[in-house]
């Protein structure tokens, strides 16, 4: 599993220097690989300087192609050829798109070079940086390729990630409230208490991941050490929230974490509701207050809805989805449901059109 830095500005990420004897990246034996926007950011621009094989990539979906893949491989080849070596290491710098695919290059590039991420969006720093998931998309359907390859080392850099409008915290903090929910330690109860306290605040939020950082990657990689390769079904909690969340990510194109985040609403409501006739009937009590206004923004068509169900890859059969149900901090279970029994709850409570 990878191994966990946290530093406070770039600059105290040492670049070797040979000369003198000291520690960390060696640009002369890396390959960075930089989100554009995160490139141009003023204490990065000098920074990267020293870096002679280095590749600006626009963040997106589009960067995780077949056709980028390519491009990204034939450029190395090309322009650097023969001052490769197999010992060298990709530093990712950037959110999940960027990570995504570079991890996915460095896994099979010479069949796996060296791999250091530094996520610079709060979604890749509390989530896709960790756990070794890589992934290129294929004709519009995302993750369709990829492999496990975990990063040797993740670094969490404090004023990259605060270059990200304060916003951006607010909307990746369904990740947070998801891992809260799963882990139930000490560190949920102080993301309860600042969703009592001043949820709208998008600063108290960026202050609040930084601080939880640790714990929730401590407890996402405690679930995916049981189950690294997605094999045995122990991994499958951590799609909490996700199963209306990725309805409502290509239905309405939201944020991934604010999707999640009313993912986590809507089996909430579902399972206080009347469509799970089941003894464990409860809610989270967790969650923010959800307004009106913002479930009324978030519905969406009860076609476009089956047809993302069915095309979910992590649902267990046609006809069914696995839902996943907090039952008490730190205590979840999986629920076998029908897909039309959902959307018949979906549409009785307002989340369909
Ligand atoms: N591998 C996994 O386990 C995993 C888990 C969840 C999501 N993902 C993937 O992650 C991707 C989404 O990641 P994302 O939300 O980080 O989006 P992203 O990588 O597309 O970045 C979003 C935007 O933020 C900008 N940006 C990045 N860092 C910035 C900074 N410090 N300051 C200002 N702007 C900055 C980017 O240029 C881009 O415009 C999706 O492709 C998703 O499939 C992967
Ligand atoms: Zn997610």
């Amino acid at each position: 599993m990878s191994r966990l830095r946290r530093v406070l500005k770039l600059q105290d990420l040492k670049v070797r220097d040979l000369r003198l004897g000291q520690a960390g990246l060696d640009p002369q034996q890396s390959i960075l690989m930089i989100d554009s926007r995160v490139a141009k950011l003023p204490m990065v621009k000098t920074w990267m300087k020293a870096f002679p094989f280095r590749r600006v990539l626009r963040a997106g979906e589009e960067l995780k192609s077949l056709q980028s893949f390519q491009r990204e491989v034939e450029y190395w080849q090309s322009h650097w050829g023969a001052r490769l070596h197999r010992h060298f290491c990709i530093i990712a710098i950037g959110g999940g798109s960027v990570g995504d695919f570079a991890g996915f290059v460095a896994s099979v590039y010479w069949r796996g070079l060296r791999l250091v991420h530094v996520p610079s969006t709060w979604l890749a720093a509390l989530d896709s940086a960790h756990g070794g998931k890589t992934a290129l998309n294929v004709l519009g359907a995302k993750n369709q390729i990829g492999s496990f390859y975990p990063a040797e080392k993740v670094i969490l850099v404090r004023e990259l990630l605060e270059a990200q409008p304060a916003e951006r915290a607010v909307e990746a903090r369904g990740e947070l409230l998801k891992m809260a929910l799963l882990d139930g330690q000490s560190w949920s109860r102080r993301v309860r208490t600042a969703l009592i306290n001043g949820e709208a605040d998008a600063n108290l939020w960026q202050g609040l991941i930084w601080r939880c950082l640790p714990q929730v990657i401590d407890a996402k990689l405690r679930v995916v050490r049981r189950d690294p390769r997605e094999e045995n079904g122990q991994r499958q909690i951590l799609n909490l929230g996700h199963t209306w969340g990725h309805v409502l990510e290509s239905c309405l194109g939201w944020p991934h974490g604010r999707c999640v985040e009313l993912g986590l609403h809507f089996v909430d409501e579902f399972f206080t509701s009347d469509f799970c006739a089941d003894a464990h009937r409860r809610s989270s009590r967790l969650l923010p207050t959800l307004s009106s206004s913002v479930k009324k923004r978030a519905r969406v068509d009860r076609g476009s809805a089956l047809e993302r169900l069915a095309r979910d890859k992590k649902r267990s059969d046609a006809g069914h989805v696995v839902l996943i149900q907090p039952l008490a901090w730190g205590k979840v279970r999986r629920v076998r449901v029908e897909l039309q029994a959902l959307l018949d709850f979906a549409a009785a409570e307002g989340w369909l059109k």
